[in-house]
């Protein structure tokens, strides 16, 4: 049975404990996820904001997601689904059925969700985020029996803190997510940084972030756009370069309109 944490310390979250590499004295988990941030905020953009607004979880993943994201997509890009079934492909989840999984930027935890389905052991599926109104959301949508039917065998727990500085030890995932959130990151590479150290070698990571237009003037409008709101524009190469320099091998990418899904594996 998937389980999350729904006011008290749950199992779920009992299993993330043993995974942090500072664990605190004191877990607050009074609102159902491990709040490792109290008032801190990584840092403040048009974007930022939007995601901690207490609007946005409302109408995230049954609005949000599918309009935003298509638009990015464009039309020849993978529906949600699909994009699902990519991921715990890439991530191989089913030879890990009791493999522990991360998912960074898990927001509402729809994509947490999504992985901890396709687990069919005992698995441990972590979301971290630092909007503590998606927590809200992902820890309510994650209690409450499926809305979909998609919750599988593995645990889900949820944390708040830094995806920037990842709360956790050395190698002590074998996959990780990181869909839709690469592009917010003040500082992508030192995320990228952190998911290689997390992650034990011959696990897989998957990314699913921007990409710039090839066209020199669009490309630069996209960026400009986007630097103004807060979304990085990758260019085509931008993350296979990163991973190929930090050691992943296999490495694989789709790119649909202005996103690019990349997977790798740590070598
Ligand atoms: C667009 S949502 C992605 C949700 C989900 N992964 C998906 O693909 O639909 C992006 C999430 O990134 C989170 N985020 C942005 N910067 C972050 C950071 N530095 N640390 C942790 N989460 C961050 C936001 O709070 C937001 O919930």
């Amino acid at each position: 049975m998937s389980e999350a944490s729904g006011g008290g310390r749950s199992n779920a979250l009992d299993r993330v404990l043993p995974l942090l590499d500072r664990p605190p004295g004191e877990p607050d988990v009074s609102r159902g996820y491990l709040d490792l941030l109290g008032e801190a905020r990584p840092h403040d953009t048009i974007a930022q904001r939007l995601m901690r607004s207490g609007f946005l979880p409302r109408i995230y993943e049954d609005l949000w997601r599918p309009v935003i994201f298509g638009v990015f997509k464009g039309p020849l890009g993978p529906d949600i689904e699909e994009e699902y079934t990519l991921a715990r492909d890439w991530l191989n989840l089913a030879a890990t059925p009791d493999g522990t999984v991360l998912d960074v930027a898990c927001g509402p935890g729809n994509v947490t969700r999504a992985l901890a389905a396709g687990m069919t052991g005992h698995g441990l599926v972590v979301g971290i985020d630092a909007s503590a109104t998606m927590l809200d959301r992902a820890v309510a949508d994650t209690v409450r029996p499926s809305r979909r039917g998609e919750n599988g065998a593995a645990d889900v727990a949820y944390v708040r803190g830094d995806a920037a500085d990842l709360p956790f030890g050395d190698g002590v995932f074998d996959a990780v997510c990181c869909f839709g959130g690469l592009y917010l990151f003040d500082d992508p590479w030192t995320a990228v940084d952190g998911i290689t150290r997390v992650l034990r070698p011959g696990g897989r990571a998957v990314f699913l972030t921007t990409r710039r237009p090839e066209l020199p003037v669009i490309g630069l409008g996209s960026s400009v756009l986007g630097r103004l709101a807060g979304i990085r524009m990758f260019g085509a190469d931008d993350l296979c370069y990163a991973l190929r320099g930090r050691g992943f091998t296999g490495l694989r990418q789709r790119s649909y309109g202005l996103m690019q899904f990349v997977g790798a594996t740590r070598g």
